[in-house]
C-alpha cells in the first residue's frame, strides 16, 4: 500500500496545473458569463494533448491510465468546470466508447481525431421521458435493410452536442426487452437529418454547451453500429462508469478551487482587527473542507486505480461521484459564506463555483441514482 504519487503521475498533475492556469483560469468567467462554449480553452486542450490523454498512443492519444486522468481532469476542473466536463465527457462517454467496444476499422476512423481534438465527443441518452431511468428510451432505430439502421428521435441534455462531430447515440432496436432492446451507434453530427435543438440556459457550467439533438430519419451505415444489436445498455452503464469517475474529478476540481479561494481570502480579510482566518468558526469551515476533499480524492483514486486494473468498478465509481459531489456542493456552499456579501457578488469566482458544483449531483446519474446503484451491489454482497 503506497499513498505516494510516482514521479509521473505528479508530472501529469502539475503539467495539467500548469496549463490549466495559464489556459484556462484566464478564460473561465468571460465564457460563464457569455454563456459561451468553451472554444478558446478546448482548442488550448487539443494542442496540449488534453483532448486525448486518456486515448492509446496507437491511435494517437498520450495513453494515460485512468488515475493519471483523473489528476489531471481535476486540475482543469479546477481552473474552469466548464472545460472540465467537456473534456470528461469527449473522453469517457464518447472517445471511451470506441476504445472498448469499437472494432479495429472504428477506432482507426475516429481515435485519432477525437485524440488531437479536431473532432469533438458526445453522448446521447437521455429523452424527454427517459432521465434516472435510462432503459425507457424510445428513440427508434429501424433496420435498412441493408445491416444499417434509420434513428427517429429527439435526444435531451447532450453536452457539447452543437459542437461535438461524433456522437454516442442509444436507441431502441427491439420493444421485446427494456434493457435488452437497445443498441449504441456512431453518428456524425455532419450526416442529414442530424439537427442541434434546443439550447439549454443553464445555472452554472454555462460555458459548457447542453443542447437537444434531433435526429429525423439519420441513416446510419452497417460499420457504425458500435458492439452488438440490442447490447447497448450495457454499453451506456459500462461508459457511465468511466464517466463518473470524470464528473467526480470535476466535483473535486470544484471543491479544490473553494478551498483555495476561502484560505487566501480569509488570511487577507480583517475583521475586529485581526485576519478572519484567526477566528475558529473560520477555522472550522476550512478543515471541514480539507477533510472531505481529501476522503473524495482517495475515493476517486481506488476507482480509477481498479478501472486501470481492468476490475469492475461500478459501485466505486458510484460513491466516488456520490461522495464528491456532495462535497463540492458543500465547499462551494461554505467558500461563499467565508466571504460573506463579497462571496455573493461575481467579484469573486466562488459565485461561479457556487452555481457549477450543483450539477455535479445531478448529471451522468443523480446522487439519487447513485445510491441506488450503490445500494444494489451492497445487496449483492
Ligand atoms: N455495466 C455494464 N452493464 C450494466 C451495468 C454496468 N454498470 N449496469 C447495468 N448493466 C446492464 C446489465 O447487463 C443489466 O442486465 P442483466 O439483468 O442481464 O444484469 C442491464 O444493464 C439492466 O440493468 P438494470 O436492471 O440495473 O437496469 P435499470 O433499468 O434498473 O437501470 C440504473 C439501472 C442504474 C437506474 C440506470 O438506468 C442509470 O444509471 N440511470 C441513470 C442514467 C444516467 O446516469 N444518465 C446520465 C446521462 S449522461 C448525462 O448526464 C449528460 C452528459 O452528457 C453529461
Amino acid at each position: 500500500m503506497d499513498f505516494d504519487l510516482s514521479d509521473d503521475l505528479i508530472a501529469v498533475r502539475d503539467g495539467a496545473r500548469e496549463f490549466a492556469e495559464r489556459e484556462l483560469l484566464p478564460r473561465a468567467a468571460a465564457s460563464d458569463e457569455a454563456e459561451a462554449f468553451v472554444e478558446a480553452q478546448w482548442k488550448a486542450c487539443g494542442e496540449a494533448g488534453w483532448a486525448g490523454m486518456s486515448i492509446p498512443e496507437a491511435y494517437g492519444g498520450q495513453g494515460l491510465s485512468a488515475v493519471a486522468t483523473s489528476l489531471a481532469l481535476a486540475e482543469l476542473s479546477r481552473a474552469c468546470a466548464a472545460t472540465g466536463v467537456t473534456v470528461s465527457v469527449h473522453l469517457g462517454l464518447c472517445s471511451a466508447a470506441l476504445v472498448r467496444w469499437g472494432n479495429e476499422e472504428q477506432r482507426r476512423r475516429y481515435l485519432p481525431r477525437l485524440a488531437s481534438g479536431e473532432w469533438l465527443g458526445a453522448y446521447a441518452l437521455s429523452e424527454a421521458g427517459s432521465g434516472s431511468d435510462a432503459a425507457a428510451l424510445r428513440c427508434a432505430a429501424t433496420p435498412d435493410g441493408a445491416g444499417g439502421f434509420v434513428l427517429d428521435g429527439s435526444k435531451l441534455w447532450i453536452t457539447s452536442g452543437d459542437h461535438a462531430n461524433l456522437v454516442v447515440v442509444f436507441a431502441r432496436t427491439s420493444n421485446e426487452s427494456k434493457a435488452k432492446g437497445i443498441t449504441a451507434f456512431l453518428v456524425e453530427t455532419s450526416w442529414p437529418g442530424v439537427q442541434p435543438g434546443k439550447k439549454e440556459k443553464k445555472m452554472g457550467i454555462r460555458g459548457s454547451s447542453t443542447v437537444e439533438m434531433r435526429l429525423d430519419r439519420v441513416r446510419v451505415p452497417a460499420a457504425n453500429v458500435l458492439g452488438e444489436v440490442n447490447q447497448g445498455f450495457s454499453v451506456a452503464m459500462g461508459l457511465l462508469d468511466g464517466g463518473r469517475i470524470g464528473i467526480a474529478c470535476q466535483a473535486l476540481g470544484i471543491a479544490q478551487a473553494c478551498l483555495e479561494a476561502s484560505v487566501k481570502y480569509a488570511k487577507e480579510r480583517e475583521q475586529f482587527g485581526q485576519p478572519i482566518a484567526s477566528f475558529e468558526s473560520i477555522q472550522w469551515k476550512l478543515a471541514e473542507m480539507a477533510l472531505r476533499i481529501d476522503a473524495a480524492r482517495l475515493l476517486i483514486l481506488r476507482a480509477a486505480w481498479l478501472k486501470d486494473q481492468g476490475r469492475p468498478h461500478t459501485r466505486e465509481a458510484s460513491m466516488a461521484k456520490l461522495d464528491a459531489s456532495r462535497t463540492a456542493d458543500f465547499c462551494a456552499k461554505e467558500a461563499v459564506q467565508v466571504h460573506g456579501g463579497a462571496g455573493y457578488t461575481k467579484e469573486f469566482p466562488v459565485e461561479r463555483y457556487f452555481r457549477d458544483a450543483r450539477i455535479t449531483e445531478i448529471y451522468e446519474g443523480t446522487t439519487e441514482i447513485q445510491n441506488l446503484v450503490i445500494a444494489r451491489e451492497v445487496l449483492r454482497g
